[in-house]
């Protein structure tokens, strides 16, 4: 019933204010909302007081990971600000104690499992301009952020001095820096972002590689090398191995791939022990503003293509019985696209468009109408049967 009136109260609010203004001055806003509210202390346990009186936990476990609900809020929200360079980032860490980080803390207490990043080895100050929008008739996503992070160092650095606060659901995303082509050094810097961490004793529930940056330019249609994938999986894992840690690896993908590519992932996920594959990532598209730009869709649009990239995935996951699950990522706005995936066999999925379509409190709307949707089935069938 509550749920029933947040998401009214929250579509009127879309209608009379924030749709009025662009998405990127939403989004902006939200972020400075988040670094606001971050600086009282109050905030945290009451955003866990709203959380456990909004939803119950419902205990899943996935790609080696026991989560309290199904849905993981996606990277990409709490990915934390721009910086040109390594220096000026660690010294907002240590010097100025700047929240670098926006959102690490309020928005896991409000909504449960959240993956932070993606980060890369050094800082990227991010596209500039407008860099993102919205299509609501599709309710879907559009952006070319460009991988605007801290750094994974700073990252740590911030995450680490801030250790007894850290939340109890987190993922850390880890992505191969745009323009770094020859495979060793993306070997040596996805690495050495796994250990800024690591050596920090920043330990989250699970690791994300993303291996799919659609909107840097960089790798538009996502083609991600087989042999690139083995490598850097492999090299992930084995250090986490060397330090005799049981985190998992999961890795992220792009939508619109061959069938073939999906089936080979699946194969080397299987050869290396990722755990879990998190299809997909947005997809690329001329941006709104200048069509000889890429920019990822989410949401709506992005969901016929990352239902295809399931079905593929989970085919081959079957016919070789790999161990390795999926977690859906692609236009999950409400209880029936969560089902879409469901009847795949996906125990979890990650959103991020249905934030700016059903609110903050996304997560457990999507899972109350599951539920009712759950309900409705069950009784129709004991109904059928009877
Ligand atoms: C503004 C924005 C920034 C994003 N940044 C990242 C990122 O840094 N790393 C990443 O893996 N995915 C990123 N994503 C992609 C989302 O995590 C997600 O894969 C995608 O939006 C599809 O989910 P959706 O259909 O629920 O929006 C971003 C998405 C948006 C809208």
């Amino acid at each position: 019933m509550l749920l029933r009136v947040y998401d009214r109260m929250y579509s009127g609010l879309n209608k009379v204010l924030i749709f009025k203004s662009s998405a990127q001055r939403a989004h902006d806003t939200v972020i400075a909302i988040l670094r606001l509210v971050e600086r009282f202390p109050f905030t945290i346990p009451l955003a866990k007081a709203i959380r456990s009186f909004i939803s119950q936990d419902c205990l899943v476990t996935v790609g080696g990971v026991i989560l309290s609900r199904p849905l993981i809020l996606a990277a990409g929200l709490v990915k934390g600000d721009g910086f040109i360079d390594e220096e000026t980032a660690l010294n907002e860490v240590q010097a100025s104690g700047r929240n670098i980080l926006p959102g690490c803390r309020i928005m896991p207490a409000l909504v449960g499992p959240t993956e932070f990043g993606s980060f890369t080895r050094s800082p990227r100050p991010g596209n500039p301009s407008t860099v993102f929008w919205r299509h609501a008739s599709s309710r879907s996503t559009q952006n070319r952020v460009g991988l605007k992070n801290p750094g994974a160092r700073a990252a740590a650095a911030f995450l680490a001095m801030r250790k007894a606060q850290l939340p109890e659901e987190f993922g850390i995303n880890i992505a191969v820096s745009p323009g770094v082509h020859d495979i060793n050094q993306q070997e040596r810097e996805v690495i050495e972002s796994l250990e800024f961490f690591l050596h920090e004793g920043v330990l989250p529930a699970w690791f994300t590689l993303n291996l799919s940056c659609p909107n840097t330019e960089d790798d538009p249609l996502g083609h991600q090398l087989e042999a690139e994938t083995r490598r850097l999986c492999g090299a992930f894992i084995k250090r986490l191995e060397e330090r005799a840690l049981s985190i998992p690896l999961w890795v992220k993908i792009s939508p619109g791939l061959a069938a073939e590519q999906y089936h080979a992932l699946v194969c080397i996920f299987a050869e290396v022990g990722v755990k879990a594959v998190v299809a997909t990532n947005t997809l690329p598209a001329p941006s709104p503003e200048n069509s000889g730009q890429v920019a990822g869709l989410g949401g709506g649009a992005l969901f016929d293509a990352t239902l295809e990239a399931v079905k593929h995935l989970r085919e081959e996951i079957v016919r070789s019985k790999a161990a390795i699950d999926i977690i859906a990522c692609g236009g999950i706005l409400d209880g029936a696209s969560f089902q879409a995936y469901r009847d795949l066999g996906v125990k979890a999925a990650q959103y991020w468009s249905a934030l700016v379509y059903r609110g903050p409190l996304a997560a457990a709307l999507i899972e109350s109408e599951l539920a009712a949707y759950e309900y409705e089935y069950e009784a129709a069938h004991s109904e059928s049967l009877a």
